[in-house]
């Protein structure tokens, strides 16, 4: 099944091919001189001749003037939706331009090339994928399409010093002009008249060969071609250029600004490995090119360490965050003893922190000499009060507990003492111990160190 499929598929598509009726196309010459060696763009657009009832009416962006004698389109052709055919040579076969080429892509009615070769030169025709008022009469069908010549040359003369570049930047705010290169070359004199278009529209107001601005916007930016007619060997041509315009900020007059590490000392764990960032902002510059790095110095000698990670943290039309990360797969000893410095330069000078490493206590290891510590403060000075006040907690105790059995055992005394006298024997009293002394001054010191 599927070989015939793709026989019928075969079909249809030579079908397709030998259908196109190209001799009602408008045809223009298109002239691409690259200079080998520089990156240059180049762009087909699929411009139609309009309707004449249409022509006031209906303004399409992608036509120029329609060329005499060539029937024109509706007018309600969709000419975002194009197909594109190319013809190598004169008289090779026509086919169709579909997706997957390398330097060559398909934006709604534009053909873009990446890149000069010699081998796009060729016959391109375009026309609707769809037709909507026509479709029915063949016999028109080769009205609305459009057939492009393009010679590739590539310079052989050198080019002069003031050509203009492919790549121009406009200043914000600024006074600037765009130059159609080549054409800059040439003198006063002979200037031809300019076709410009911005992102594929024309700009119908600008024929010279450089557009001036007295004010630049974000919008100016963008994708502009100048055309011009150019005879050489009795045959007309149109050259054509592509500059691409970019609105930029003016140059940054500053050093780059370390954001992080901002402290001088970073707390590590000894035998964990440990991931160093730096944070580095950097001001506009149209030749842009920062160096970030993360070196160890030690007393005598300096190495710097291998890039673990870049990444992108904040683009925009004034700065540009880098983050710039090494990584130490283990913090020894060592490592304490040494400078950390992170490095970051443009072309303005260069900017450098340094820091150390410091070991981290472990913060469980401290709680819990901190808690023991405590809890050993505390017994001990339970322990001395207890001591001291052993008595009166005693008689709190029982205070408390309201349980004194003396208030009800019917005693007169707490206590009863006796005391007998030697002398009373017959013995001479030993002690100097006189029953006075005993009852008014021992006894009640007695009785006040048990109470
Ligand atoms: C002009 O034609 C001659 C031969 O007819 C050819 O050698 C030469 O390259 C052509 N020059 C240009 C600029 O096309
Ligand atoms: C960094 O800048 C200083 C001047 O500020 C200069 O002396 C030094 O050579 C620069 N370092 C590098 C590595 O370019």
């Amino acid at each position: 099944m599927l070989p015939w499929g793709l026989v019928f598929l075969w079909l249809v598509a030579r079908e397709r091919i030998t259908s196109l009726n190209e001799a009602g196309c408008s045809t223009k010459k298109l002239l691409w001189t690259y200079s080998p060696g520089k990156e240059e763009e180049f762009v087909l657009f699929c411009d139609f001749p309009e309707p004449r009832r249409n022509h006031f009416s209906h303004k399409s962006p992608h036509s120029p003037t329609p060329s005499p004698g060539s029937l024109p389109c509706s007018g309600s052709e969709d000419l975002t939706d194009v197909q594109w055919y190319r013809q190598r040579g004169d008289q090779g076969p026509v086919e169709e331009i579909a997706g997957g080429h390398l330097h060559m892509a398909q934006n709604k009615n534009t053909l873009r090339f990446s890149a000069p070769e010699m081998t796009e030169a060729g016959t391109y025709i375009c026309k609707p994928r769809i037709r909507t008022l026509y479709s029915s009469r063949s016999a028109q069908d080769g009205a609305c399409c459009a057939k492009i010549v393009l010679e590739v040359r590539p310079q052989t003369a050198a080019p002069c010093s003031t050509s203009a570049p492919h790549k121009q930047y406009l200043i914000l705010g600024t006074v600037g002009s765009i130059h159609c290169p080549r054409l800059s070359c040439q003198g006063d004199a002979h200037r031809p008249e300019v076709t410009w278009y911005q992102n594929g529209r024309v700009l119908s107001e600008e024929k010279s060969n450089s557009i001036l601005l007295d004010d630049i916007y974000d919008y100016h930016q963008g994708m502009y071609v100048c055309d011009y007619a150019l005879s050489s060997n009795s045959s007309s041509w149109t050259a054509r250029a592509v500059v691409q315009v970019r609105t930029i900020v003016a140059d940054t007059k500053f050093k780059p600004d370390i954001v992080y590490p901002i402290k001088e000392i970073l707390e590590v764990e000894l035998g964990k490995p440990l991931t160093l960032h730096c944070t580095v902002r950097f001001g506009f510059q149209r030749d842009f090119n920062p160096v970030i790095r993360w070196y160890i110095k030690d007393t005598d000698w300096e190495w710097e360490l291998p890039i673990f990670q870049e990444k992108s943290i904040k683009s925009t039309l004034e700065e540009e965050v880098i983050e710039y990360a090494v990584l130490l797969k283990e913090v020894t000893q060592s490592d304490l003893g040494r400078k950390f410095v992170c490095f970051a330069q443009n072309s303005i000078g260069n900017t450098t922190q340094t820091i150390r490493l410091k070991e981290k206590q472990g913060v469980v290891f401290l709680y819990i000499l901190l808690g023991t510590a405590l809890t050993l403060v505390g017994v001990l000075v339970v322990g001395v009060l207890v001591y001291t006040y052993w008595i009166e907690i005693l008689l709190l105790c029982r205070t408390y507990k309201s349980k004194d059995e003396t208030l009800r055992d019917k005693k007169e005394f707490d206590a009863f003492v006796s005391y007998a006298k030697w002398s009373s024997l017959g013995i001479e009293d030993p002690s100097p111990l006189s029953e006075e002394h005993l009852a008014l001054s021992l006894f009640p010191e007695c009785m006040q160190k048990t109470l």
